[in-house]
């Protein structure tokens, strides 16, 4: 089974650093991915309340006869209850599909800056926290913005920011606020979610080539090198085994640096929303 490595939070809490996202996974479909999911190795999921399928989740979990300590499991509050008690209902509800008494990491959607109730949404997840129904808390989609505001306002700086990253989106000014405060960054989208060409680009040919990897599993191993935590996206087994395959391979610092030179930093790499445009 694949040695993941574990990663130390802000809390003192250790996430493993590569894990499976369940985005568009079907709901009817998610407690036999999951479940070979954790058959082929993996051992922290990564869901949502959005997604429709933390049913599916908590059904492969409990199925899966795995102690509670080994498994890491992650959530997120919706967008639309960030206000008043809400996030308290939000993540009762999550608790209670997923069959846990506790997730080890929550996280605040998005910030729907155009409602600008993100750092009341901040503040009832400190709450959370102190309550003991998610060991980590965190945020996704904040920019640095977001980020200076929610800080400022609570003292508490979130363990965790996950956004759309990849090698054509590298989201330099984030990733740097991120490493000034010591928060981890988790790469969503870690593959451009198959919308943009990523494995024709030739610094990941070339090292695909070079290594006998795959494409996808340079993409990954990049993301690992920099430190990034990530959690791909597959409902296929083969692929779900390739994809944890990745801890034989070390890309070198030219492969590395190549690949990091791909974002022209405009923008243009970017599939998923922008955080000042979602809300
Ligand atoms: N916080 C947020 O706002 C946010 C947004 C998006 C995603 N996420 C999280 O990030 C996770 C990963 O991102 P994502 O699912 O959007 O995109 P992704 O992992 O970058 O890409 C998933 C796509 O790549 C394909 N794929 C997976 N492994 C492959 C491989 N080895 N070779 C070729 N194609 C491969 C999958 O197809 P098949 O399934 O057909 O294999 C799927 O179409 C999500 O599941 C979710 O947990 C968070």
């Amino acid at each position: 089974m694949a040695n993941i490595p574990l990663i130390e939070l802000n809390d003192g809490h250790r996430i493993p650093q590569l894990g499976y996202g369940v985005f568009k996974v079907p709901a009817e479909d998610t407690e036999r991915a999951v479940s070979e999911a954790l058959e082929v190795g993996y051992r922290h999921i990564d869901t949502a309340a959005i997604y429709g399928n933390e049913q599916g989740v908590g059904a492969a979990i409990a199925a899966s006869g795995i102690a509670r300590d080994e498994l890491y499991i992650t959530t997120k509050l919706w967008n639309d209850r960030h206000h008043g008690d809400e996030p308290d209902r939000a993540i009762a509800e999550s608790l209670d599909k997923l069959g846990l008494d506790a997730v080890d990491l929550y996280l605040v959607h998005w910030p729907t800056p155009a409602k600008d109730d993100y750092v009341h949404a901040w503040e009832k997840m400190v709450g959370i926290r102190e309550r003991g129904l998610a060991r980590s808390i965190g945020v996704s989609n904040h920019l640095v913005e977001h980020l200076d505001r929610i800080v400022a306002a609570t003292d508490v700086v979130p363990s965790v920011n996950q956004i759309e990253l990849h090698p054509a989106y590298q989201q330099r000014e984030i990733t740097a606020w991120a490493v000034a405060h010591g928060t981890v960054i988790e790469s969503w989208g870690p593959l451009g979610q198959g919308k943009y060409d990523l494995f024709a680009a030739a610094p990941i040919a070339e090292a695909a080539e070079a290594t006998g990897k795959t494409p996808a599993q340079v993409v990954l191993r990049w993301h690992l090198q920099k430190g990034f935590v990530v959690f791909p996206k597959s409902v296929r087994r083969a692929r779900l085994e390739e994809n944890l395959d990745v801890f034989d391979l070390e890309l070198s610092d030219a492969q590395v640096a190549a690949i990091d030179a791909m974002d022209p930093g405009d923008g243009s790499g970017r599939v998923g929303a922008h955080p000042t445009e979602l809300n």
